[in-house]
């Protein structure tokens, strides 16, 4: 699908998404090319008057252009609840399990989505699957120990490679640590692997987020939008 399509399909996700946010609310606001269009949603809302209590976000990304809109950003320390979160996903499977973190945020994300009363996933059509695949799985890992918990993943037959920047160092996350992709094909039970990485001593967080998302935007190719809860 050529770039211009998608993004139509992205901002038609968006704007549906926008439509939930009401005046009073704690939102929190994801990471990405989708969220980048529900900003820009968020930002007319702004000028037709939404009054929110906070915005919470997930990357300096999010927050840089919410903050170009006139929202004052608040740290996720100092929000008791929030009330919604719209964020993107990688993968989304029928059990509304997805695969998150392809812009390297997930460790913010996870921590904003379990304190949502509510999450929203945006995406289009390309990134529905059945069963998890057909996308890395990113693992956050502290520097101090990153080649072993390399070795271990890889001993386990999870093939972790280490995302890079463009100029071929080891990409580092907004807190400072390293992203280990699995370049998994399938992932045929979500939550053992889940449960695996969530023991495994050095990884901070993973892209795993089961259980989390309570509805997906889903913009088709046909331009249908489909809500699923
Ligand atoms: C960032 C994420 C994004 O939500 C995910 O990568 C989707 O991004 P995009 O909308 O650009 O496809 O998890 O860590």
């Amino acid at each position: 699908m050529d770039q211009a399509k998608q993004d139509g399909l992205k901002k038609a996700a968006a704007k549906k998404a926008a439509a939930l946010v009401e005046d009073g609310m704690v939102l929190g606001v994801g990471t990405g090319s989708t969220v980048k269009f529900f900003i820009d949603e968020l930002g007319k809302k702004k000028a037709a008057g939404l009054t929110l209590k906070a915005v919470v976000t997930t990357s300096s990304r999010s927050q840089k252009q919410l903050e170009g809109y006139g929202f004052t950003v608040s740290p996720l320390s100092e929000v008791d609840q929030v009330d919604l979160t719209v964020d993107g996903a990688d993968r989304v499977d029928k059990q509304l399990n997805g695969i998150k973190g392809g812009g390297a945020a997930l460790t913010l994300e996870k921590n904003v989505a379990v304190n949502s009363k509510k999450n929203v996933w945006i995406v289009d059509e390309s990134k529905v699957v059945d069963h998890l695949s057909g996308f890395a799985l990113p693992v956050e890992v502290l520097p101090i120990s990153c080649m072993q918990v390399e070795k271990r993943l890889a001993d386990e037959g999870l093939k972790p490679e280490f995302r890079l920047t463009e100029d071929g160092q080891r990409l580092k996350t907004h807190y400072g640590n390293y992203i280990l992709d699995l370049k998994l094909d399938r992932i045929p039970v979500p939550s053992g692997l889940a449960d695996y990485l969530d023991h495994t001593v050095g990884v901070v967080e993973h892209g795993l987020f089961l259980n989390i998302c309570d509805q997906v935007i889903i913009a088709r190719d046909n331009g249908e939008i489909e809500v699923r809860s």
